[in-house]
């Protein structure tokens, strides 16, 4: 049998390792296909001459990825070059051009997935994106195929490696956020723009590709609620330890009576559960079907050769099926394109969560009674509560609460009333808490 031609589309950090991993498990991966898998052209900008990746000797490279997207010989186009364009033209032309698509772009598939899925139906084209989500964890097929007998229930994971690799060493070895930082970058696991690591933006790519295959809803990126690590203190990560969690950059999506929740935040979680354990790059994803129970997924969520897996893996499963008849593939979204719910995504203000609250207040009689009154008054339970001795010469003490599930509205509610007390001195910090039981 001919061998499967692909075009592919960047030769960094995962388009390297993609040609790496090829290249050294060729025999085997034809033996899986059931056809030689061969790159036969690739694009790469700003490659230091006589720097070709391994895997890509003797292979024509442009600087132009048009030329490979509008190559005649090209069966699957391999987009690794990241962002929203030129990627979102070259999958759109690659698409007009009949050709499959595999990509690691999760931003993309999270803002344009919709589009670029219509476009691919219609043209009878396949496009895979087992990378875009956790790395080298197989999690798209596993909720796609593996867990298709189940009403999926809720989500909930470490789904940006820099940011858990970023927390891991705060809390184990006490470096600074900066300097971790500038190691992830070193390393290959950030963002081009690391601020899309630290602030959740790339989570909430990865997790409104969650909930669509998932929930089998559109892809509804401008909908997910996205907050990051980089006020995340030393104070309250040894807080949340003495109160036996720890803090967890989390992506959560849940089904609820009145819509989906979608959301990216950091979370106290029990330190007791798995996922609370997963630490440095690192992704887990737990997943909560009706059938099954929870299930837990694990694996390195960032770098060459994991990413490289997850794309080697969709290229050999797009050239399976490259005989198939295309109303038989698999769907995109895991649903099939007719039967997408429109399920509203919830607004903030609208999820349930129990909270951690830290607030400095000042040290007299009277003042724990005026904060725990405001939240008697508006009905929220605290759990529990420590006050410190205020530290020599200081007037003001931390007390850390925690609370029960409470709607986000009621807590900002109560937070403004608190804030605006004489005896409570700056903003009062809150992480929400999850107990993924
Ligand atoms: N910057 C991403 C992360 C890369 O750190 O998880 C993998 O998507």
């Amino acid at each position: 049998m001919e061998p499967v031609k692909v075009g592919l589309l960047g030769l960094g950090t995962v388009g390297g390792g993609t040609a790496r991993v090829l290249q050294r498990n060729f025999d085997e991966i034809a033996r899986r296909a059931g056809r030689e898998i061969r790159i036969v052209h690739a694009a790469a900008r700003d490659l230091p001459p006589g720097q070709i990746p391994e895997g890509a000797e003797g292979i024509p490279i442009t600087e132009d990825a048009f030329e490979v997207v509008n190559n005649p010989d090209v069966d699957i186009v391999v987009e690794l070059i990241g962002g929203y364009s030129p990627a979102r033209e070259l999958v759109m032309r690659a698409i007009a051009n009949d050709k499959h698509v595999v990509t690691a772009n999760k931003a993309l598939i999270a803002l344009y997935g919709n589009e670029i899925f219509s476009a691919a139906q219609e043209q009878g084209v396949m496009v895979a994106f087992e990378a875009a989500v956790a790395g080298g964890i197989p999690i798209i097929k596993a909720i796609r195929e593996g867990l298709a007998a189940n009403r999926i229930e809720w989500i909930a994971g470490i789904i940006n490696g820099t940011g858990n690799f970023i927390l891991t060493e705060m809390r184990d070895k006490g470096r600074s956020f900066g300097d971790v930082l500038a190691e992830a970058q070193a390393l290959g696991y950030a963002e081009a723009d690391p601020t899309f690591d630290v602030e959740g933006v790339d989570a909430a790519h990865k997790l409104t590709i969650l909930a669509a295959i998932a929930f089998g809803i559109p892809l509804k990126y401008d909908r997910c609620y996205a907050e990051g690590i980089s006020r995340i203190s030393p104070e309250d990560v040894s807080y949340a330890q003495e109160f036996g969690y720890r803090i967890k950059h989390l992506g959560i999506t849940r089904r609820t009576g009145s819509g989906i929740e979608l959301r990216v935040h950091p979370t106290l979680i029990p330190q007791k559960r798995l996922i609370a354990n997963v630490n440095g790059v690192m992704n887990a994803v737990l997943v909560k079907g009706d059938a099954v129970g929870p299930t837990l997924y694990y694996g390195a969520g960032a770098g060459s050769e994991p990413t490289a897996s997850a794309v080697v893996a969709d290229i050999i499963d797009v050239a399976r099926a490259l005989t198939s008849d295309p109303e038989n593939r698999v769907p995109h979204l895991a649903f099939q394109p007719g039967s997408l719910a429109d399920l509203p995504i919830l607004s903030m203000e609208d999820v349930e969560t129990s909270y951690y609250l830290r607030m400095n207040a000042a040290d007299r009689p009277g003042v724990l009674a005026e904060v725990t009154g405001i939240f008697g008054k508006l009905g929220i339970s605290i759990e529990a509560m420590k006050q410190k001795q205020p530290a020599e010469d200081e007037t003001t003490v931390p007390i850390v609460l925690l609370t029960h599930k409470v709607a986000e509205r009621q807590m900002n509610e109560a937070l403004a009333r608190i804030e605006a007390l004489d005896a409570v001195s700056g903003p009062v910090v809150r992480i929400r808490m999850e107990s993924l039981g």
